[in-house]
């Protein structure tokens, strides 16, 4: 097989989760790059015992390496929709991180300039690649649920970011239940019509006072008919809480958490399980991995991506939906 060279901007927490998938779980990738105006002796180090070649604190460094094949784009959201529109003029495959603009226009606009390019393109949308929503998404799939009726999400974050991060995010509907609004359409292949939101602060003031919300119950139709409802916490005490369940006229199917392990103490007290894993790092270690094979697959192979450009589009519009009703205390119609 050959050896397929990719770049790395953005050297965070995410870039180092795809810099290390590569390095363990793909085979014949060689990272010749990684980007980050940040740069420091530290990561320079923790870049060498990857294995990567350079490192670098200017991101046209990896764009503008004729031997660059394909660019990870990792940095904070507000860069996404340029570098991605600057890879893709540069004739790179892209992956990039959630979401690709927080403006729909932006959007738009650089799909745009990916499909011109004619490069691949996948967007972060990792838990499609978790083992628990993939059997969802089969089981549905395969019509073993029959037609579907209700779909339910749970996704509680164990703690809230700090508010300097809330305040920069975009929101809570875009930043975290964009997630979510991603894994409705996976599970059940319809498009959203309808969202009808209520949230509040509840776990935070200082997050209401930033003029966002840290719980939320959001009410979804379906084109499919059936009805959703995703419930969101920005923290859950006993950890990171991720369950899906799907039912309809032939039955039901749910997912639990994921544990360190299936434990159970059983005593005069009472009876004692794990918590969920703590966060998604630890959660969806193995999804990240995969997200990545996938992704290479796709390039090598020529083939559709996993997660293509109307996904990546599609849960930012949701989001407005729920950011509208929220502030109209009214159902609003997802504009497509
Ligand atoms: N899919 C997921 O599960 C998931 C999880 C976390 C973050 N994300 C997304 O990944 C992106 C990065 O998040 P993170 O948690 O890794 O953040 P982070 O702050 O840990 O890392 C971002 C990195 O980008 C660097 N950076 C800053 N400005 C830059 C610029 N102009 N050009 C290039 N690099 C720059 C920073 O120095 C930092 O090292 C965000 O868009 C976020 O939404 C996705």
């Amino acid at each position: 097989m050959k050896e397929f060279t990719v770049g790395i901007i953005g050297a965070g927490r995410i870039g180092k989760v795809h810099a290390e998938s590569l390095t363990k779980y793909v085979s014949n990738v060689r990272i010749k790059g990684i980007a980050d105006p940040f740069m420091n002796d530290g990561l320079r180090e923790w870049a060498i015992s990857m294995g990567i070649e350079t490192a670098s604190t200017n991101y046209q460094d990896i764009i503008r390496d004729p031997e660059i094949e394909a660019v990870l784009i990792c940095s904070p959201t507000e860069t996404h929709s340029d570098y991605i529109q600057e890879a893709a003029r540069a004739g790179k495959h892209i992956f990039c991180e959630k979401p690709i603009d927080t403006d729909i226009e932006k959007i738009k606009e650089t799909i745009e300039v990916v499909e011109q390019s004619g490069v691949k393109f996948q967007i972060g949308f990792n838990r499609r690649f978790d083992h628990n929503f993939r059997s969802v998404r089969d089981a549905v799939a395969a019509g073993r649920i029959g037609e579907q009726h209700i779909i339910r999400i749970t996704s509680r974050d164990p703690s809230p970011p700090g508010i300097d991060y809330i305040k920069v995010s975009g929101g809570m509907f875009i930043d975290m239940t964009i997630h979510d609004f991603d894994m409705l359409r996976f599970v059940s292949g319809s498009e959203v019509e309808e969202v009808y939101a209520v949230g509040t602060s509840l776990v935070n003031p200082e997050i209401g006072l930033a003029g966002d919300v840290d719980t939320a119950v959001i009410t979804l139709k379906l084109a499919s008919k059936a009805i959703a409802v995703i419930d969101n916490s920005r923290q859950a005490v006993y950890g990171y809480d991720q369950r899906i369940e799907v039912f309809g006229s032939k039955g039901s199917i749910e997912t639990g958490n994921d544990l360190p392990s299936t434990a159970v103490i059983s005593s005069a007290e009472g009876v004692t399980a794990e918590k969920p894993l703590h966060f998604f790092l630890e959660r969806y270690m193995a999804a990240y991995s995969r997200e990545m094979v996938e992704f290479i697959d796709a390039v090598r192979n020529d083939t559709d991506t996993p997660a293509g450009l109307t996904d990546a589009l599609r849960p930012v519009q949701i989001a407005k939906a729920a950011l509208a009703s929220l502030l109209s205390g009214k159902p609003e119609k997802v504009i497509y």
